[in-house]
């Protein structure tokens, strides 16, 4: 029993003894990578100096963040990866219970000196102490940052646009023979991967990432770059409710206000209410676009010919009311003469016998209902009869006098409105060939800047 005992507690033992254990600190230490052992972060980790250190890069946009015109910047927030090779590392697996790779903080090691030549501001994002590093000397950092870089944007097809933005990346001091750049993945897989890790766009539809390299001569030194080239559409829809929309809707009403009557300035004070209200609108403009622009964005164009067409309708529009004021001013010439004549009338009959003059003025009303009574009556009778008729007659006298003042201004503005004079014709024939001018270059000119906008 004791011995069998025994035994067990050998195999036990001698099984515990094989199983090896191992620490990533056994690598570190065997490495004798130390902080203060400064061999690993001196110079580029080559054991011939000849050879070139190769690193790979992988970029891929992970999200657009902003894209704004007025200042031509661009930033994406990408996911980098850079792979290389460090000749002083090497160990192996088998001696360390297989230990393939082990992460150990950056500054422990060389880096390559990638920079990012459109970017403009310091990337302060959160970033990863670590990198990993293989047994057969392959180092693999990652990052992801937020890259403010600039961007020349052609913002002509606003708010249909297309963009183009690059990032170049190269080494900031060493040269092809020391370092070269390579993809790591080629355009098409860098834009599949880009739509499937995309987390936000904006307003702005990714279309495409596009890698090439290429080679800067600068003096006798020769550096190799990669350019990664983002390609992506502006979805339009806010803009166009936001701004092309009111706009065409303003340009509507002021066609619509061809329909207001002329006389009495309610068209002009429309006009004018719809010019300011699209002045407004302007000032958005003004927000959006750079004020430097090697070509007229469309959307400027839009605006200034609808403004211009606008004015110039308000002009003619001023320019009827003129002529209808000339035209009203002649008819109170001839009214004011007419009246004249009819108050020398008046005069006259004032001079002559109240009795005559409500038989006169009277007889167009009560002649044919009363004309035979009063001729049949007695003459006391009739006296009696008279004396109660002047009363309502009077009355009905007055009446008669301010319907036919009514019925003279009433024919004044009817003939200013329809007929008029032969300035008030000419109006109605200028606003006619204004509508038909109006119509006609409006509906030419919104489909030529759609059909400019669409190609
Ligand atoms: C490790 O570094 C120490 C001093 O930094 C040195 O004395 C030792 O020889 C080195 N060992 C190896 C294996 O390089
Ligand atoms: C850049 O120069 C290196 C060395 O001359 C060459 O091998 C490489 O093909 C060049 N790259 C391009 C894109 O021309």
């Amino acid at each position: 029993m004791m011995h069998i005992a025994f035994l067990l507690l050998i195999i036990f033992a001698d099984g515990s003894s094989s199983k090896k254990v191992c620490s990533y600190q056994d690598v570190v230490d065997y490495l004798n990578l130390t902080t203060d052992n400064s061999v690993f972060k001196t110079t580029r980790p080559v054991l011939d100096h000849e050879h070139p250190t190769v690193v790979h890069l992988d970029i891929i946009l992970y999200a657009i963040l902003a894209v704004i015109e007025k200042t031509q910047t661009f930033i994406p927030v990408v996911w980098a990866l850079m792979e290389w090779n460090n000749e002083r590392i090497s160990w192996n697996p088998d001696q360390f219970c297989g230990i393939t790779q082990i992460s150990v903080p950056k500054e422990l090691l060389w880096k390559p000196d990638l920079i990012i030549y459109e970017m403009t501001e310091k990337d302060d994002s959160p970033k990863s102490p670590y990198m990993y590093m293989s047994y057969d000397g392959k180092v693999t950092a990652e990052a992801e940052m937020k890259v403010v870089s600039t961007c020349k944007m052609d913002v002509h097809k606003f708010p249909f646009d297309t963009q183009r933005c690059s990032i170049t990346v190269a080494s900031a001091i060493h040269c092809v023979q020391q370092i070269r750049l390579h993809p790591y993945s080629n355009s098409s897989r860098a834009t599949q991967y880009s739509r499937e890790v995309m987390k936000t766009q904006g307003e702005w539809d990714f279309l495409q990432l596009s890698v090439t390299s290429g080679n800067i001569t600068f003096g006798d030194g020769m550096w190799e770059h990669l350019i990664y080239t983002f390609t992506m559409k502006r979805r339009p829809l806010l803009h166009v409710t936001n701004f092309l929309l009111p706009v065409l809707f303003f340009l509507i009403l002021d066609l619509a206000s061809f329909l207001i009557a002329d006389h009495r300035g309610e068209k002009l004070g429309f006009k004018v209410t719809v010019l300011l209200a699209i002045s407004v609108l302007l000032l958005i403009l003004n927000d959006i676009l750079p004020s430097m622009s090697n070509r007229t964005p469309l959307i400027a164009t839009y605006c200034i010919v609808i403004f211009a067409l606008m004015l110039l309708s308000l002009l003619e529009t001023i320019l009827v009311t003129y002529l209808m004021e000339k035209d009203s001013v002649s008819q109170e010439k001839l009214r004011l003469r007419d009246d004249r004549e009819d108050k020398q009338e008046t005069v006259k009959h004032q001079n002559c016998n109240t009795e005559e003059k409500r038989q006169t003025c009277c007889s167009c009303i009560c002649k044919a209902s009363d004309g035979e009574k009063q001729h049949e009556m007695l003459p006391v009778a009739q006296e009696v009869y008279n004396s109660i008729q002047s009363l309502e007659s009077k009355a009905l006298l007055l009446i008669l006098e301010e319907l036919k003042e009514l019925q003279k201004t009433l024919n004044l503005h009817l003939s200013c409105r329809h007929e008029g004079g032969k300035f008030g014709h000419w109006a109605t024939r200028i606003n006619r060939a204004f509508f038909i001018f109006y119509v006609t270059t409006v509906s030419l000119f919104l489909s030529l800047i759609f059909v400019a906008w669409n190609t």
